[in-house]
């Protein structure tokens, strides 16, 4: 009989942000002094709270096609706010990441996310060097440089990275080196000139535009981006996958064992422990040590 157990990654040192509940295709979810009802597609069970305690969140999001919407503000969240990550074993890591209700659903930042920032303060050592791809608002960026790397943050979006310039202030860390490009771009010339780094994040999108509208398709481009990480990756280095777009953490493996045949892999599930005792599952998640 197979007893493989698959690998549930959980940030479970939250004190700011809470899943309250889920079901339904919903979560109810505390950010700081707010809570907010949004769409969670694997949300596949009935919901434990009442109705009224979800009609009672200060705002919820009503999707109008795939990606966008808007929210209904019952207590008129126009304001930006703080959330405050404290982590409880890593003196060093204490994170603030400023928070707004984007069109996109997003708040800015992904709590399930705050395993992996635990894990990166945690390995990577000071003046190394880590390179943090489709980086967001930059939980990883934070996470590495509260550790004292060298951090290389890129996204296509300025105004993201205007943000992460926010929350790296907030968070009391400097020295970033912030690049506006297509992440794809970006490293074929980091290949090119020969760069190398002790470590890589990626979170890439299922599509997304680089800043010269670059089309980025992850059924596309997948692939090529895992050969070339690999060639930038040091000698003792490790890599951080993460996706939200369905692939399963075995194929995960399989693609990386390809390129990196001798790395430790540890792979699974990235969750979300709720408050109702549901475990919710936000994507796929490999770490590959050298
Ligand atoms: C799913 S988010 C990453 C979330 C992040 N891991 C976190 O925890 O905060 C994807 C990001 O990729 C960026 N992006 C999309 N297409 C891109 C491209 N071609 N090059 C670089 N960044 C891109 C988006 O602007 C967005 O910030």
């Amino acid at each position: 009989m197979n007893t493989d157990k698959s690998t549930r990654f959980i940030a479970t040192s939250w004190k700011d942000y809470e899943l309250i509940d889920s079901g339904d295709g919903s979560k109810l979810e505390k950010f700081g002094k707010y809570v907010l009802n949004r769409p969670e597609p694997g949300a596949v069970w009935p919901k434990s709270l009442s109705y009224d305690k979800w009609d009672n969140a200060d705002a919820s999001f009503e999707p109008t096609g795939k990606k966008h919407g808007y929210w209904l503000n019952k207590a008129d969240i126009k304001e930006k706010w703080h959330l405050q990550y404290n982590s409880p074993q890593l003196d060093h890591l204490k994170l603030v990441f400023q928070l707004e209700t984007t069109r996109f659903k997003h708040v800015g930042v992904f709590p399930e996310q705050a395993a992996n920032w635990e894990y990166i303060a945690e390995k990577i050592q000071p003046g190394e060097k880590l390179l943090n791809l489709f980086a967001y608002t930059g939980g990883a960026s934070l996470a590495a440089k509260s550790a004292k790397a060298d951090v290389v943050h890129v996204d296509a979006i300025r105004q993201v990275i205007d943000w992460t310039r926010v929350n790296m202030e907030l968070s009391g860390l400097e020295g970033i080196r912030w690049v506006v490009e297509d992440a794809l771009k970006f490293l074929k010339r980091e290949v090119k000139r020969g760069n190398k780094y002790n470590a890589v994040v990626l979170d890439p999108p299922t599509w997304g535009l680089g800043p010269k509208n670059e089309k980025w398709k992850l059924d596309h481009h997948l692939e090529e981006i895992v050969e070339l990480v690999a060639k930038v990756i040091l000698p003792g280095g490790f890599v951080v996958m993460n996706t939200y777009s369905g692939i399963p953490p075995t194929s995960l493996e399989t693609l990386w064992r390809r390129v990196l045949p001798t790395g430790q892999m540890t792979s699974g599930e990235l969750c979300l422990q709720g408050k109702d005792g549901h475990l919710l599952s936000t994507g796929s998640l490999i770490r590959i040590e050298l």
